[in-house]
Protein backbone atom coordinates (compact mmCIF):
# COMPACT_ATOMS: atom_id res chain seq x y z
CA UNK A 1 0.00 0.00 0.00
CA UNK A 2 1.79 3.54 -1.20
CA UNK A 3 2.09 6.29 1.22
CA UNK A 4 -0.24 9.16 1.05
CA UNK A 5 1.32 12.44 0.17
CA UNK A 6 -1.50 15.61 0.93
CA UNK A 7 -0.67 19.10 -1.04
CA UNK A 8 -2.34 21.54 0.73
CA UNK A 9 -2.40 24.59 -1.94
CA UNK A 10 -5.41 24.90 -2.46
CA UNK A 11 -6.53 25.94 1.62
CA UNK A 12 -3.45 28.89 0.45
CA UNK A 13 -5.44 29.48 -2.95
CA UNK A 14 -9.01 30.16 -1.21
CA UNK A 15 -7.08 32.38 1.95
CA UNK A 16 -5.49 34.42 -0.54
CA UNK A 17 -8.88 35.34 -2.53
CA UNK A 18 -8.85 37.60 0.56
CA UNK A 19 -5.46 37.95 1.73
CA UNK A 20 -6.44 37.47 4.98
CA UNK A 21 -5.69 34.55 7.58
CA UNK A 22 -8.60 32.15 6.33
CA UNK A 23 -8.07 29.19 5.96
CA UNK A 24 -4.71 29.06 7.08
CA UNK A 25 -2.79 25.88 5.48
CA UNK A 26 -1.06 24.87 8.64
CA UNK A 27 -3.84 24.49 10.30
CA UNK A 28 -5.05 22.44 7.57
CA UNK A 29 -1.60 20.01 7.46
CA UNK A 30 -1.61 19.52 11.02
CA UNK A 31 -5.68 18.07 10.53
CA UNK A 32 -3.92 16.16 7.82
CA UNK A 33 -1.43 14.75 10.21
CA UNK A 34 -3.74 14.01 12.33
CA UNK A 35 -5.94 11.93 9.86
CA UNK A 36 -3.25 10.09 8.72
CA UNK A 37 -1.49 11.85 6.25
CA UNK A 38 1.95 9.93 5.32
CA UNK A 39 3.81 13.68 4.24
CA UNK A 40 2.43 17.13 3.63
CA UNK A 41 3.06 18.85 0.13
CA UNK A 42 3.46 22.42 -0.75
CA UNK A 43 4.11 24.22 -4.07
CA UNK A 44 6.01 27.36 -3.31
CA UNK A 45 5.45 29.02 -6.52
CA UNK A 46 7.83 31.72 -8.07
CA UNK A 47 4.59 34.47 -7.84
CA UNK A 48 3.62 32.60 -4.77
CA UNK A 49 -0.26 32.46 -5.60
CA UNK A 50 -0.87 30.87 -2.95
CA UNK A 51 1.84 29.42 -0.36
CA UNK A 52 4.38 31.79 0.65
CA UNK A 53 7.17 31.81 2.72
CA UNK A 54 6.24 32.36 6.12
CA UNK A 55 3.71 28.64 5.48
CA UNK A 56 7.03 27.32 4.40
CA UNK A 57 9.08 28.13 7.48
CA UNK A 58 5.56 27.19 9.73
CA UNK A 59 5.13 24.04 7.90
CA UNK A 60 8.83 22.94 8.63
CA UNK A 61 8.51 23.87 12.47
CA UNK A 62 4.96 22.43 13.22
CA UNK A 63 5.01 18.84 11.16
CA UNK A 64 5.47 15.23 12.41
CA UNK A 65 4.96 13.97 9.77
CA UNK A 66 7.81 14.21 6.17
CA UNK A 67 7.24 17.78 4.59
CA UNK A 68 7.77 17.76 0.54
CA UNK A 69 8.51 21.18 -0.63
CA UNK A 70 7.26 21.41 -4.35
CA UNK A 71 9.42 24.06 -6.16
CA UNK A 72 10.96 24.92 -9.46
CA UNK A 73 14.76 25.66 -9.56
CA UNK A 74 13.99 29.39 -9.88
CA UNK A 75 17.25 30.88 -7.46
CA UNK A 76 14.90 33.14 -4.98
CA UNK A 77 12.96 29.45 -4.23
CA UNK A 78 16.25 27.73 -4.12
CA UNK A 79 17.47 29.79 -1.92
CA UNK A 80 14.62 29.54 0.43
CA UNK A 81 14.45 25.69 0.36
CA UNK A 82 18.04 25.71 1.70
CA UNK A 83 17.34 27.95 4.51
CA UNK A 84 14.05 25.85 5.50
CA UNK A 85 15.48 22.62 4.83
CA UNK A 86 11.96 20.28 4.09
CA UNK A 87 12.87 16.39 4.14
CA UNK A 88 12.21 16.60 0.88
CA UNK A 89 12.29 18.99 -2.16
CA UNK A 90 10.04 17.53 -5.38
CA UNK A 91 11.47 19.53 -8.31
CA UNK A 92 9.01 20.31 -10.90
CA UNK A 93 8.69 22.28 -14.12
CA UNK A 94 6.65 26.23 -13.90
CA UNK A 95 4.93 28.27 -16.12
CA UNK A 96 3.89 31.81 -14.39
CA UNK A 97 0.82 31.23 -16.75
CA UNK A 98 -0.25 27.70 -16.07
CA UNK A 99 -3.23 27.00 -13.80
CA UNK A 100 -1.21 24.14 -12.17
CA UNK A 101 1.98 22.20 -13.08
CA UNK A 102 1.30 20.75 -16.88
CA UNK A 103 3.99 18.27 -17.32
CA UNK A 104 7.19 16.78 -16.12
CA UNK A 105 10.72 17.88 -16.02
CA UNK A 106 13.08 17.58 -19.05
CA UNK A 107 15.48 15.89 -17.15
CA UNK A 108 17.51 15.16 -20.30
CA UNK A 109 17.19 19.09 -21.85
CA UNK A 110 18.35 20.64 -17.92
CA UNK A 111 20.51 18.39 -16.88
CA UNK A 112 23.13 20.66 -16.14
CA UNK A 113 20.96 23.23 -14.24
CA UNK A 114 19.24 20.47 -12.15
CA UNK A 115 22.82 18.82 -11.56
CA UNK A 116 23.41 21.91 -9.10
CA UNK A 117 20.13 22.50 -8.04
CA UNK A 118 20.23 19.00 -7.16
CA UNK A 119 23.81 19.02 -5.76
CA UNK A 120 22.54 22.12 -3.33
CA UNK A 121 19.34 20.88 -2.15
CA UNK A 122 21.35 17.24 -1.09
CA UNK A 123 23.71 19.72 0.81
CA UNK A 124 21.31 20.77 3.44
CA UNK A 125 20.50 17.09 3.53
CA UNK A 126 16.66 17.50 1.44
CA UNK A 127 16.16 14.43 -0.66
CA UNK A 128 15.55 15.11 -3.85
CA UNK A 129 12.45 13.87 -5.98
CA UNK A 130 12.20 14.55 -9.79
CA UNK A 131 8.70 15.22 -11.46
CA UNK A 132 8.62 13.41 -14.56
CA UNK A 133 6.53 12.24 -17.77
CA UNK A 134 6.54 8.00 -17.53
CA UNK A 135 9.42 8.04 -19.90
CA UNK A 136 12.23 5.67 -19.77
CA UNK A 137 14.89 8.25 -21.09
CA UNK A 138 13.41 10.90 -18.49
CA UNK A 139 14.23 8.11 -15.72
CA UNK A 140 17.96 7.45 -17.24
CA UNK A 141 18.72 11.14 -17.31
CA UNK A 142 17.39 11.22 -13.38
CA UNK A 143 19.49 8.13 -12.55
CA UNK A 144 22.26 10.11 -13.87
CA UNK A 145 21.82 12.80 -11.42
CA UNK A 146 21.47 10.69 -8.86
CA UNK A 147 18.49 11.46 -7.33
CA UNK A 148 16.74 8.98 -4.48
CA UNK A 149 12.97 9.59 -5.77
CA UNK A 150 11.33 10.59 -8.96
CA UNK A 151 7.48 11.46 -9.25
CA UNK A 152 5.85 10.13 -12.41
CA UNK A 153 3.10 12.52 -13.60
CA UNK A 154 -0.40 11.23 -13.73
CA UNK A 155 -1.62 13.28 -15.86
CA UNK A 156 -2.04 11.55 -19.10
CA UNK A 157 -3.79 9.01 -17.00
CA UNK A 158 -5.99 11.03 -15.08
CA UNK A 159 -7.03 13.07 -18.08
CA UNK A 160 -7.68 9.96 -20.78
CA UNK A 161 -11.05 10.77 -22.37
CA UNK A 162 -11.51 6.66 -23.37
CA UNK A 163 -11.02 3.51 -21.22
CA UNK A 164 -8.44 2.18 -23.82
CA UNK A 165 -6.46 5.37 -23.70
CA UNK A 166 -6.22 5.03 -19.81
CA UNK A 167 -5.54 1.02 -19.90
CA UNK A 168 -2.30 2.57 -22.12
CA UNK A 169 -0.92 5.25 -19.55
CA UNK A 170 -1.62 3.03 -16.47
CA UNK A 171 0.34 -0.27 -18.59
CA UNK A 172 2.99 2.78 -19.49
CA UNK A 173 3.13 4.00 -15.58
CA UNK A 174 3.89 0.81 -14.40
CA UNK A 175 6.38 -0.47 -16.50
CA UNK A 176 8.24 3.04 -15.76
CA UNK A 177 8.20 2.22 -12.62
CA UNK A 178 9.05 -1.08 -12.54
CA UNK A 179 11.90 0.07 -14.71
CA UNK A 180 13.06 2.85 -12.51
CA UNK A 181 12.92 1.03 -8.69
CA UNK A 182 15.30 -1.28 -11.01
CA UNK A 183 17.66 1.23 -10.95
CA UNK A 184 17.24 1.91 -7.28
CA UNK A 185 15.06 4.53 -7.74
CA UNK A 186 12.22 5.20 -5.01
CA UNK A 187 8.52 5.76 -6.98
CA UNK A 188 6.10 8.34 -6.57
CA UNK A 189 3.21 9.61 -8.40
CA UNK A 190 0.86 12.17 -8.77
CA UNK A 191 -1.15 15.08 -10.28
CA UNK A 192 -4.95 14.58 -11.13
CA UNK A 193 -5.53 11.89 -8.91
CA UNK A 194 -9.15 12.06 -7.26
CA UNK A 195 -11.44 9.44 -5.63
CA UNK A 196 -12.61 7.31 -8.78
CA UNK A 197 -9.18 6.97 -10.57
CA UNK A 198 -6.67 6.65 -7.64
CA UNK A 199 -7.10 2.84 -6.53
CA UNK A 200 -5.65 1.47 -9.98
CA UNK A 201 -2.33 3.61 -9.23
CA UNK A 202 -2.29 2.58 -6.24
CA UNK A 203 -2.06 -1.26 -6.97
CA UNK A 204 0.86 -0.60 -8.78
CA UNK A 205 3.54 -3.23 -7.66
CA UNK A 206 6.21 -1.08 -5.20
CA UNK A 207 4.80 2.39 -5.83
CA UNK A 208 5.87 4.22 -2.63
CA UNK A 209 3.86 7.33 -2.62
CA UNK A 210 1.08 9.05 -3.87
CA UNK A 211 0.68 12.98 -3.52
CA UNK A 212 -2.26 14.01 -3.93
CA UNK A 213 -4.48 17.99 -3.37
CA UNK A 214 -7.22 18.66 -5.21
CA UNK A 215 -10.01 16.28 -5.19
CA UNK A 216 -8.77 15.91 -1.13
CA UNK A 217 -9.51 19.33 -0.76
CA UNK A 218 -12.48 19.41 -2.89
CA UNK A 219 -14.40 16.54 -1.14
CA UNK A 220 -13.26 18.41 2.57
CA UNK A 221 -15.18 21.62 1.56
CA UNK A 222 -18.61 19.50 0.90
CA UNK A 223 -17.73 17.40 3.94
CA UNK A 224 -17.67 20.20 6.30
CA UNK A 225 -20.20 22.55 4.55
CA UNK A 226 -23.39 21.05 6.38
CA UNK A 227 -21.37 21.92 9.96
CA UNK A 228 -20.60 24.85 8.48
CA UNK A 229 -24.33 26.72 8.13
CA UNK A 230 -25.27 24.61 11.04
CA UNK A 231 -23.56 26.76 13.16
CA UNK A 232 -23.48 30.19 11.17
CA UNK A 233 -27.58 29.92 11.36
CA UNK A 234 -27.55 28.56 15.40
CA UNK A 235 -25.31 32.18 16.16
CA UNK A 236 -27.67 34.05 14.06
CA UNK A 237 -30.70 32.60 15.40
CA UNK A 238 -28.71 33.84 19.06
CA UNK A 239 -30.02 37.55 18.32
N1 LIG B 1 2.38 16.23 -7.71
C1 LIG B 1 2.87 17.32 -8.36
C2 LIG B 1 4.29 17.29 -8.80
C3 LIG B 1 2.07 18.44 -8.59
O1 LIG B 1 2.57 19.50 -9.28
C4 LIG B 1 0.75 18.45 -8.11
C5 LIG B 1 -0.09 19.68 -8.27
O2 LIG B 1 0.40 20.70 -7.46
C6 LIG B 1 0.28 17.31 -7.42
C7 LIG B 1 1.12 16.20 -7.26
C8 LIG B 1 -1.10 17.24 -6.89
O3 LIG B 1 -2.01 17.30 -7.96
P1 LIG B 1 -3.55 17.41 -7.70
O4 LIG B 1 -3.78 18.72 -7.00
O5 LIG B 1 -4.15 17.35 -9.07
O6 LIG B 1 -3.92 16.25 -6.83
Amino acid sequence: MPLLGVNIDHIATLRQQRREFDPDPVKGALICQEAGADSIVAHLREDRRHINDRDIIALKKSLRIRFNLEMSVAPDVVAMACKVRPDQATLVPERRQELTTEGGLDVIRNSRQLKTVCARLADKNIKVSLFIDAEKDQVDASKKLGVPFIELHTGPYAEALTARKRETELKKLDSITQYARSLGITVNAGHGLKYHNTVNIARIPGMYELNIGHSVISYAIFAGLNNAVREMKRLASLS
